[in-house]
């Protein structure tokens, strides 16, 4: 008789989350464009890249970052819904932007060799993946020593009203292909990465940037 793994459950549910993020690719925008903006900004200018240097995007999406980057850098972006990839593709070509390649590939499982670019950005991720622990692990692992990584998302509050309405939308924002109960640890206590800074974004700062540094 055949077992039901945790393996199992978590690849069961990132097809689910593809579906819901390709299903949602023509309207992804109406909704998660301006709300998200400030974060994004934020979130590309930390990253401090300097020409030459090397980004790994990670849920690219729709490529709304694409225009934040600045000239003369090469950018990777994976994402795991083939329809959010075309409309970064169209924005990309759009842009004129030939030193941007767009992959299908699953986050938890990074087809990229160790320290393979200077910077890694997760923008809005960590909290729609099954194993948000193992994505910041492969994260960390593409990341060259030094080099940065920077998250921005939602997380758990801190309060304990808010934490407990997080927790208990949860289950029904899951079918909107987020949580909303994600523990800021998971990305703060990655091993292999160092806090450098965090600060609070997007509308009533309930989303935050997480500066980090590839030990
Ligand atoms: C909330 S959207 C964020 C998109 C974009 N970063 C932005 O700022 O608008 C989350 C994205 O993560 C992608 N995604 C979900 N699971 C993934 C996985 N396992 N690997 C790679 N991308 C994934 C979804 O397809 C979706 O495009």
């Amino acid at each position: 008789m055949s077992r039901y793994t945790v393996e199992d459950a978590a690849a069961l549910e990132c097809r689910r989350v593809e579906r819901v993020y390709s299903a949602m690719a023509p309207v992804y925008e109406a909704f998660f464009d301006w709300a998200l903006g400030p974060g994004r900004r934020a979130a590309v200018e930390s990253l401090g890249i300097r020409a030459g240097e090397s980004v790994l995007e990670i849920g690219v999406g729709t490529g709304l970052s694409l225009p934040l980057y600045p000239g003369g850098c090469r950018i990777v972006g994976v994402d795991i819904a083939e329809p959010m990839l075309e409309q970064a593709r169209a924005r990309a070509e759009a842009l004129g932007r030939s030193d941007v390649e767009l992959r299908k590939m699953d986050a938890r499982e990074l087809a990229f060799p160790d320290e393979s670019f200077d910077h890694v950005l997760a923008p809005y991720v960590v909290s729609v993946v099954p194993e948000p622990e193992r994505v910041m692990a492969e994260t960390c692992r593409v990341c060259r020593r030094g080099g940065s990584v920077v998250v921005v998302n939602h997380f758990l509050s801190r309060s304990r009203l808010l934490g407990f309405f997080e927790r208990a939308l949860t289950p029904m924002s899951r079918w909107i292909g987020f949580r909303m109960d994600l523990p800021l640890e998971v990305v703060t206590a990655a091993p292999g990465l160092e806090l450098v800074a965090m600060r609070g974004v997007n509308l009533l700062r309930l989303w935050r940037v997480v500066e980090m540094r590839r030990r």
